[in-house]
């Protein structure tokens, strides 16, 4: 808890300005770390949302993306040697100052890959604020699609509303908060040991949910073992920070024949599949696997619930 900041800790007051720029006050009571894209905290709703009045004194889940507070600003140092590998760019305001008057003048730094002109510095903080803000705005833009879905509140979490993080002190940027259902009595399955406990009706469940979420109009890009959540009457997909949606701030971005191109290159069912029938492998071996999976293409697969992968839309029993 001694790395977790006094604003995050349990028992602190966070205020946010919602979508429908309600004041909503909220206080912490858990905190998911490491902090690796965005802070995540368990929070008891203390003021009314007009638009969901059961919300007040229960619990949701805040999602920060606040740039200050990240894992990544550490040193990193080579496991063979202790040597270092990368010096540590901790958070100044000066900084991000910088950063964010550079992102005014080329927008596309970054997606382009990094102007000359700027210090290595400014270069990181630079790619901490993007990325902040991409993937807010996926997984806002996927859960606005998902929030109409009978998925909503079963497999995926209720998506209740997006917003910022209002802050007493001077920033540059304004972090992006996104509130959701609170989903209790549920481990990821990086966290659960033994995946003995996954049981055929998980498996199917969640395969199913990988497959609805492509038709619905997202793709989730980033399955991994801790974006899925496991609990006796709950399986659940999380973190949609690097998904793309068909539709992109109330925009259809893709034809429906384009939009099946995306869903083919995914393979987002198979990801969800392996990673709740395969122990989790040593890092060696996972990054042979992501190789082997990535050259495979997209070719026609059956999953171990019944479902046939083909190399086009349809997922069929
Ligand atoms: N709705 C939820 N209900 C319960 N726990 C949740 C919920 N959302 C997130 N968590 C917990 O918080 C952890 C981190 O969530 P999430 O993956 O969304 O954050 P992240 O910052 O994108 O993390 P990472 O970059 O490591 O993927 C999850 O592994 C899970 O333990
Ligand atoms: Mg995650």
């Amino acid at each position: 808890m001694e790395n977790v900041p006094a604003l995050y800790r349990p028992g602190s007051t966070l205020n946010i300005r919602t979508s429908k720029l309600y004041a909503l006050t909220v206080v912490v009571e858990k905190v998911f770390t490491p902090f690796t894209t965005s802070q995540v905290l368990v929070v008891r709703v203390i003021s009314p949302l007009p638009s969901h009045p059961f919300l007040l004194d229960s619990l949701a889940i805040l999602k920060i993306y606040d740039t200050r507070y990240l894992e990544e600003r550490g040193a990193t140092y080579s496991s063979d040697d202790g040597s270092l590998l990368q010096a540590e760019y901790p958070w100044t305001l000066d900084k991000e100052v910088e950063a964010a008057e550079h992102r005014k003048v080329h927008p596309d730094c970054y997606n382009n890959w990094f102007c000359d002109d700027v210090d290595s510095e400014v270069k990181f903080e630079v790619y901490l604020c993007t990325r902040a803000s991409d993937s807010w705005t996926r997984e806002v833009d996927a859960y606005h699609i998902l929030a109409n879905s009978f998925l909503s509140g079963s497999t995926v979490p209720i998506f209740y509303d997006f917003g910022d993080l209002i802050l007493d002190e001077t920033r540059a940027i304004i972090p992006r908060v996104i509130l959701l259902e609170y989903i209790p009595d549920v481990t990821s399955v990086s966290s659960l040991g033994d995946i003995g406990v996954i049981t055929p009706w998980h498996v199917r469940t969640l395969v199913a949910t990988a497959v609805e979420l492509n038709e619905l109009g997202v793709v989730h890009r980033d399955v991994n073992r801790g974006n899925i959540l496991i609990g006796p009457k709950r399986a659940v997909i999380i973190d949609f920070g690097e998904s793309i949606s068909q539709i992109q701030g109330g925009i259809k971005k893709f034809s429906d024949d384009d939009w099946w191109s995306q869903v083919d290159g995914s393979k987002d069912p198979i990801a969800v599949e392996r990673m709740v029938t395969q122990p989790d492998p040593t890092t060696a071996s996972r990054l042979a696997d992501a190789d082997d999976f990535q050259s495979k293409g997209a070719t026609t697969c059956r999953l171990s619930n019944g479902y046939v992968y083909q190399n086009h839309s349809h997922l069929s029993t």
